[in-house]
């Protein structure tokens, strides 16, 4: 039975998904999180939706969500385990009609839960559904480089925005809407995840500072790039910023890429 559940499309995408982000060294221990909405008509190829196992409370209100259905990793959940086990790394759950209760449909096989960042995840999802309606990813994750350049660099938005985009040719055309810069905060509760959400009105990317990242997206595979082009960056700029700089891309050559690639960037990055 275990196996029928690991060669479901979408459950071997999360866990092909969670591999990679576990190879990169994004994701020690339980670090990292991912959440992803499923049309209703896939789940229903694989599960009886009238067959609830269990009901967990979400802790907020998440009522724009009702009736949707979301594959979340677990909490205190190892990603390097989601492929070997996803039944009990992973679990799909639907928004009840109260707005306010997981009804688990499949997973947390050990009687567990899904991931304490929940409310950064439905929130940001809420947040970009109205931007995109084709949103379907929210991923969490602790990337290395990133991490290490928010403990030496400026953690104001604009121009930490800029400083990864000279990282290399391509991140303004990935990333055209920059990256929201978040202080340190307490993760895992609302406030958190409101204020992750406000930032998901900007951009896809939000940064926590001495923590990690969120990105949003159509697709898992989308959503990995585009904070792997993050950390890439931010790899470059590690491995630079202690040293003389002699070459740069400029502001006009990255305006020249944003009209070549036909992408409007965000406004008051570039002079
Ligand atoms: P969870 O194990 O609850 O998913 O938490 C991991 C994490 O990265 C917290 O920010
Ligand atoms: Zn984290």
């Amino acid at each position: 039975m275990a196996e029928l559940f690991t060669n479901i499309g979408f459950v071997k995408e999360l866990a092909a998904t969670a591999d990679n982000m576990y190879r990169l060294g994004w994701d020690e221990r339980n670090g990292g999180n991912i959440s992803y909405l499923i049309p209703e008509e896939e789940v229903e190829r694989y599960f009886n939706p009238d067959h609830v196992l269990r009901t967990i409370p979400l802790g907020f209100d998440a009522k724009e969500l009702i009736g949707k259905y979301f594959l979340v990793t677990g909490t205190g959940k190892y990603f390097k385990n989601v492929s070997k086990d996803p039944e009990t790394n992973l679990g799909l759950f639907r928004i009840a009609k109260d707005g306010k209760t997981a009804e688990l449909l499949w997973g947390y096989a050990d009687g567990g839960k899904f991931t304490s960042e929940l409310p950064a995840h439905l929130m940001s999802h809420i947040q970009r559904l109205k931007v995109d309606p084709e949103n379907r990813v929210v991923m969490h994750t602790h990337p290395t480089n990133l991490l290490a350049m928010t403990y030496v660099h400026e953690l104001d938005s604009a121009k930490f925005t800029h400083t990864l985009w000279q990282m290399s040719t391509e991140c303004v055309v990935v990333f055209p809407d920059g990256v929201e810069v978040l202080p340190w905060m307490l993760c895992g509760t609302n406030s958190i995840g409101e204020a992750t959400a406000e930032k998901m009105k900007e951009s896809r990317v939000v940064v926590w500072a001495l923590h990690g990242i969120y990105g949003a997206g159509k697709t898992l595979d989308e959503t990995f790039g585009l904070i792997e082009t993050v950390e890439k960056a931010a790899q470059i700029y590690m491995l630079t910023a202690h040293l003389p700089r002699v070459n740069t891309i400029t502001d006009d050559q990255m305006k020249e890429l944003a009209n070549l690639f036909g992408v409007k960037v965000k406004n008051g990055i570039l002079r």
